[in-house]
């Protein structure tokens, strides 16, 4: 076991380079199993999501070969159906891609109920009204999910939410399905473009992904025999755009894509920052206290709730009272307590909560809850005064390759300590 020993304050400056995206690569993975052939997948981000992802697609009879720490050649010609991959998919929450995906090839597949941030309910009937909708059956019981079709059919599926994960599974089920598929009020999240792309590269015929109305044309097979690499994380991306304002900082995040930074660039330019975009790198800087929001998280291209605690920890010191209302999870405030242990004073009120603002943050010890709350927290211990020890390191080295790295890189005091 490890904490990070964080030294501030430090006005964060220099440049940084984001990684492939957790959220596209936890889907591309199980996608691969579609593909009757052999494919390379690079830009994977070198987290523990995709070491977890590899170890399943291994049980399951895939040969992955390791060209890189982040690029791998993999085949799933001879996939074993029967593979007992339970226990380890209760780790994670992607592992509910494998319903989707095992469904197209196998026609059947039992996973645990996935894990996970702890980030309210979470419920999947979305995704399961879906495969019902596609013709599977299944049935949760013992804390496993088992799901098996005579056949998958296309048919057309209204989404009661525009659902990420429901959006995906249904596109992975029916990318072999027979005839099309229409998912309607479909998620529309960078992500979601993604994996289409993988998979229409790979012989998939998918239409429309990024917009509210997807159509799948059922193919027979897929033949790989591409590489496709993994796009950038827009969270990633935004998490430092938030550090260089947290901090009152100067960074240059390379090697990401400015459109989908949008709905946070807005608000940070609201918020008295600034922010220049310039192919695929975004220049942000901010030297003086930011001013109030209000801001208000919902599905792509709203304000990302992944974004939500970093940006917390800008309005936990900018001038006057601010709000944030979570239109998403329903707990994902928790990390608000371990920032007003840092002498912030913020009221959670369960889906939306309060922050008056105080001049600055001093060091304390703190406990990561979730991924995103975790890069939160070094945010602060970076820009607080003194030292900060933050515990709880696997929830960050899930979703963030090599963070304290990256944060030493551009002038932070961080180091990783054992326990
Ligand atoms: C994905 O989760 C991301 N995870 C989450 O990122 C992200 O917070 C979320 O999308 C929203 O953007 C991955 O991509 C692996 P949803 P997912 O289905 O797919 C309700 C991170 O930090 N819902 O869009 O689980 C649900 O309860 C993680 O990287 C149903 O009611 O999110 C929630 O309120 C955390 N029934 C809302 O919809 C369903 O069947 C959004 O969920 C499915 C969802």
């Amino acid at each position: 076991m490890e904490k990070l020993i964080i030294k501030g304050p430090t006005p964060l400056k220099g440049e940084v380079s984001i990684s492939g995206a957790k959220n596209a690569a936890v889907a591309i993975l199980p996608a691969a199993l579609l593909i009757n052939g052999e494919c390379k997948i690079e830009n994977l981000p070198n987290i523990s999501d995709v070491k977890l992802y590899c170890e399943i697609l291994e049980k399951l009879g895939a040969k992955i070969t390791w060209n890189t720490n982040n690029e791998i050649t993999i085949n799933t010609q001879n996939i074993n159906c029967d593979a007992d991959i339970i226990e380890i998919t209760r780790k994670f929450r992607a592992s509910y891609y494998l319903l989707g995906s095992l469904l197209g090839r196998c026609k059947k597949a039992t996973v645990g109920v996935p894990g996970g941030c702890k980030l309210g309910a979470r419920p999947i009937d979305l995704h399961i009204k879906g495969f019902e909708a596609l013709g599977a059956t299944t049935n949760v019981s013992q804390g496993n999910i088992y799901a098996s079709a005579k056949k998958m059919k296309g048919t057309s599926i209204y989404l009661d939410f525009a659902s990420v994960g429901a959006t995906i599974n249904i596109m992975l089920a029916s990318v072999l399905a027979e005839g099309t598929t229409v998912i309607d009020n479909a998620a529309k999240e960078p992500h979601i473009v993604d994996v289409a792309n993988f998979l229409n590269t790979m012989g998939a015929d998918i239409r429309g992904a990024g917009t509210d109305m997807i159509k799948i044309h059922g193919v027979k097979e897929l033949h790989g025999g591409s590489a496709y690499s993994v796009v950038p994380d827009q969270i990633e991306a935004g998490t430092f755009m938030l550090a260089a304002v947290a901090s009152r900082g100067d960074i240059i995040i390379k090697n990401c894509i400015p459109e989908h930074l949008e709905p946070l660039t807005a608000k940070v330019v609201e918020i008295g920052a600034h922010v220049e975009e310039n192919g695929d790198e975004v220049h942000v800087w901010c030297n003086k206290r930011p001013g109030k929001t209000v801001i208000k998280t919902s599905p792509y291209p709203g304000f990302p709730t992944d974004l939500q605690p970093q940006m917390g920890v800008v309005l936990a010191t900018a001038e006057g009272t601010s709000i944030i209302n979570e239109g998403i999870w329903e707990s994902r405030f928790q990390y608000t307590a371990e920032l007003n242990k840092m002498g912030a004073n913020i009221t959670d009120q369960g889906k939306s909560a309060l922050f008056q603002g105080v001049p600055k943050l001093t060091g304390a010890p703190v406990c990561v809850s979730d991924l995103r709350a975790g890069a939160a927290l070094i945010i602060a211990g970076v820009s607080a005064e003194g030292t900060t020890e933050v515990l709880n390191l696997e929830h960050i080295d899930r979703g963030y390759e090599n963070i304290e790295e990256k944060f030493r890189k551009i002038g932070a005091n961080i180091q990783r300590v054992a326990l």
